[in-house]
């Protein structure tokens, strides 16, 4: 019911607070510590809302219950977790990022180890609770949904850390998924923030009815990150083909990035997107000996079954065509037949 919702959502408006208070404390040197080591200065973190959740076990409880909430309202709100003796703060010794739905209200947290003899997971967030299902949420959205539906373009990293070195960056349309997989609840989403598209491309249709726009993935360049792009073209074909992947052959992710080789670096890691079918294509091909007829043969055999799932009459030629030049063969027949009996 509505007076409940707006009850939780003043708890967790209540609890950022709290954190990012303590973010100025002695105690939460060790946060300060990782922020600046990060490259996140004091501005980052205010435009973020990054606070400090302290150690010990009911900060936040006993300063929620001076507030007036309710045992029943702190559990439903997950910001405490229920123990044999009661109920105590969920985070505790973390830095804390509030993750906020479109509107801009505060829905959950997610939560980084800041200390190594923690034996606890490095990311914790917010269990499933009535204002937080990890399958709709986006770290970031209320950040860049502007400039997404301006741009029409997404941009999905994996990490907190990651949406903040983009946003640092210059790209201003980068959201996270928080500690769950991209799936077709995000999908939605994000289609109807850059546009569906009507056909291939992403291009203006006659008549202006529609402009498809670019869900790029830009995942950490480790096996899980190539693992999470391939899990993508799993998606419905009109999502494929808005869909790109940015790749970093050295495995830094967006927030490893900026740091090593700055700002720039990581706006050039977007603009160097590939399309997820290519992307899916030369990965197939990647597991393949190119220098062998042997192994092209196989390379041909494996990447011919993506190239025949493309639906669009235009597109699939055009990637027989790219797939031919890949595999070094100057004639496209020998390819459109492995596609044909694919
Ligand atoms: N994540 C999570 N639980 C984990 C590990 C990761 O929920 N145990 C999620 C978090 O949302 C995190 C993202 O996955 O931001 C990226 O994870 P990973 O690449 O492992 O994080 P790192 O880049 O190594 O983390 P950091 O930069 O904070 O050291
Ligand atoms: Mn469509
Ligand atoms: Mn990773
Ligand atoms: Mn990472
Ligand atoms: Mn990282």
């Amino acid at each position: 019911e509505p007076g409940k919702r707006r009850r939780l959502l003043d708890a967790h408006r209540v609890a950022e607070e709290f954190y990012r208070e303590q973010l100025v404390t002695p105690q939460a040197a060790v946060a300060r510590t990782f922020l600046a080591e990060r490259g996140f200065d004091r501005a980052a973190a205010d435009e973020f809302g990054v606070g400090f959740a302290p150690q010990g076990w009911d900060g936040l409880l006993r300063h929620l219950r001076g507030r007036g909430f309710t045992e029943a309202e702190l559990t439903a709100s997950g910001l405490v977790s229920q123990g044999q003796r009661g109920i105590y703060d969920r985070f505790r010794g973390r830095l804390v990022w509030p993750i906020r739905e479109v509107t801009g209200e505060t829905v959950g947290f997610g939560a980084r180890r800041l200390l190594d003899d923690d034996n606890g997971p490095k990311y914790l967030n917010t269990p499933e609770t009535p204002l937080y299902r990890k399958s709709h949420v986006l770290y970031g959205i209320d950040l860049a949904k502007r400039e997404i539906s301006k741009q029409k373009q997404v941009v999905v990293v994996e990490g907190y850390t990651d949406v903040m070195a983009m946003h640092l960056s210059g790209v201003r349309t980068a959201v996270a998924t928080c500690g769950t997989a991209f799936g077709t609840d995000h999908a939605r989403i994000v289609r109807r923030l850059v546009g569906d598209h009507g056909g291939a491309g992403g291009v203006q249709l006659a008549g202006g009815a529609s402009v498809g726009g670019e869900i790029v993935f830009t995942f950490d360049g480790d096996a899980a990150g190539q693992k999470a792009a391939l899990r993508a073209f799993g998606e419905d074909q009109a999502f494929s083909a808005q869909t790109f992947v940015a790749v970093e052959p050295s495995g830094m992710d967006p927030c490893d990035l900026r740091q090593a080789r700055g700002p720039d670096a990581v706006a050039a890691l977007v603009a160097s997107r590939q399309p997820l079918f290519e992307f899916v294509i030369r990965s197939t091909l990647a597991a393949h000996d190119l220098g062998t007829a042997e192994g092209r043969i196989r390379a041909l055999r494996a990447a011919a079954p993506v190239v025949a799932s493309i639906r669009d009459s235009a597109l699939r030629p055009e990637y027989e065509r790219l797939l031919a030049g890949w595999l070094g063969m100057d004639d496209v027949s020998g390819v459109r037949r492995a596609v044909a009996d694919a």
